[in-house]
């Protein structure tokens, strides 16, 4: 769809997303023609930049993503970005902001279309949102707003949050955005999962074993204490993009491939999510620290991170449902900072089966994320000179060529936002039940902290993580599949 005339006003126009994300993403939709003539963007941030200065960010923040840009389609493309220095506690700043909105969408025909993004701190969320309801921001045409995550501390703070935005929006115009579900192998589980006979049947508890989710990432908190030791690695990655990937695995097939059949499936599925007890928060989860190095702060240490924190940046814990395909089927998570290396995989792990060769290994299906995308299956076969089985993976992968055309997550997000498809955003009641079991989780591990002994784990860095999340199986005969 093309030429979709609206004045997108972006809450955060001077931060590191916006210049690592969203300004080299709207280039990109602009350049193939996806928006065009009709639109323009306002940044706000409360630094006085002028409109000549928020081109000059957008022209550079192109250049660093691009190897190659022809510099008139830049300039042409940075022509339709305004600034405006804004407090986002200040009334008459919003009055002012809507003004140019106002003038702005005269002057580019934009329909009274409006697209907020809020992509500034989120404690300030409630308040933009709030604003933009008393100071009657929104126009004449379509209304939608982009959230960015945290949505909410926990399941009070996001319903509250959620009211604030309800009071402008309805619910099909907030776009809860998590760049997971822009990935390439993301979207790939539906298609995998529903295409493949070969797949589809073996869905089931009869057939799979567990599943292992590994979010691995290389890097420690860095500049982000401040941020990161409020929340933690259950909040920060287990709230959205791991409850995503498992959403996604574990949903009931969708009865057609529309945004509502779909979050339909998804909600469908999580009314059997299984809240884990104190209990069980003891049994299936491990919370761990990493250490220090010669060369790297232990994250005790890490700038802006309290020498006493308890906050977690690993997490492995065990989820279930009552109901959906792979009922009862454990699927087991993990994601650390500091890990060995950066690696997003998904290992569905199969039962074995008797045979009359004895050792046969199990087939297992993994989906490579990141670095890599590519899924493959475990085969067994014959060896060729001696008595026995070896194992082979089968591959589905893609080119060089292929790769290099995958647009990045957020590009595929905004331009779902401009066509108004919300099938990869989270839904409020979606939302609701992650912050659930991410509560009671919490909730447990907070008792153990106010009780003084909390159980955290610390981990070397650069390795694996801790080795108690080992012991998280339901069976000695379980282990995980990427070591
Ligand atoms: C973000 C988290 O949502 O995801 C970060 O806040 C994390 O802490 C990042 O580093 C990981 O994203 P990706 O796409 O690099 O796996």
């Amino acid at each position: 769809m093309k030429n979709i005339p609206v004045i997108m006003i972006i809450f955060g126009g001077s931060g590191d997303l916006a210049h690592r994300k969203l300004y080299p993403s709207l280039f990109n939709l602009y350049e193939q023609g996806l928006i065009h003539d009709n639109f323009a963007v306002i940044g706000t941030a409360r630094r006085p930049w002028s409109h000549e200065y928020l081109r000059e960010q957008v022209s550079d923040a192109i250049h660093e993503t691009h190897d190659q840009v022809d510099e008139n389609e830049v300039k042409a493309f940075a022509s339709h970005f305004y600034y405006q220095s804004h407090d986002v506690t200040n009334v008459e700043h919003y009055v002012t902001l809507k003004k140019l909105a106002q003038e702005l969408d005269d002057r580019y025909s934009a329909q009274g279309n409006c697209l907020f993004y809020m992509a500034m701190a989120p404690r300030f969320f409630g308040t933009i949102a709030t604003h933009i309801n008393d100071q009657h921001l929104t126009g004449s045409g379509f209304n939608r707003i982009v959230v960015e995550k945290p949505f909410g501390h926990d399941l009070v703070s996001a319903e509250q949050l959620n009211k604030e935005i309800t009071a402008s929006f309805d619910e099909n115009d907030i776009f809860r955005i998590d760049h997971y579900l822009g990935k390439e192998m993301i979207q790939n589980i539906m298609p995998m999962r529903f295409t493949n006979p070969l797949i589809k049947n073996i869905w089931s508890g009869e057939y799979i074993k567990n599943i292992q989710i590994t979010l691995a990432e290389r890097l420690g908190v860095e500049a982000r204490g401040g941020y990161y030791d409020t929340s933690g690695a259950l909040r920060d990655m287990v709230q959205n993009h791991i409850f995503q990937i498992i959403t996604l695995l574990a949903m009931p097939e969708p009865k057609d491939l529309s945004s509502d059949s779909v979050h339909q499936a998804k909600q469908e599925l999580l009314k059997s999510l299984i809240i884990p007890t104190p209990e069980e928060v003891k049994k299936n989860f491990v919370r761990g620290q990493y250490l220090g190095s010669d060369t790297t702060f232990a994250y005790k240490k890490e700038p802006n991170v309290d020498p006493d924190s308890t906050t977690e940046t690993y997490v492995a814990g065990k989820t279930k449902f009552t109901s959906g395909p792979i009922a009862g089927v454990p699927i087991y998570f993990r994601t650390g900072k500091e890990f060995k290396e950066k690696k997003t995989r998904i290992d569905i792990v199969l039962k074995h089966i008797n045979n009359p060769y004895g050792q046969a290994h199990s087939n297992n299906i993994t989906i490579e994320v990141d670095p890599e995308s590519k899924i493959y299956i475990t085969i067994n076969g014959k060896k060729i000179d001696e008595p026995g089985i070896r194992r082979e993976d089968l591959t589905y992968a893609f080119s060089k060529e292929e790769m290099a055309k995958v647009p990045d997550g957020y590009e595929r997000l905004l331009h779902d936002v401009f066509v108004n498809d919300s099938t990869n955003f989270t839904h409020w009641s979606e939302l609701k039940r992650y912050w659930e079991f991410i509560d009671a989780v919490e909730d447990a591990w907070q008792k153990e902290n106010e009780a003084g002994n909390p159980e955290i784990a610390q981990y070397l860095p650069y390795r694996m993580g801790p080795k108690e999340a080992d012991n998280i199986f339901e069976s000695p005969t379980e282990h995980w599949i990427y070591e």
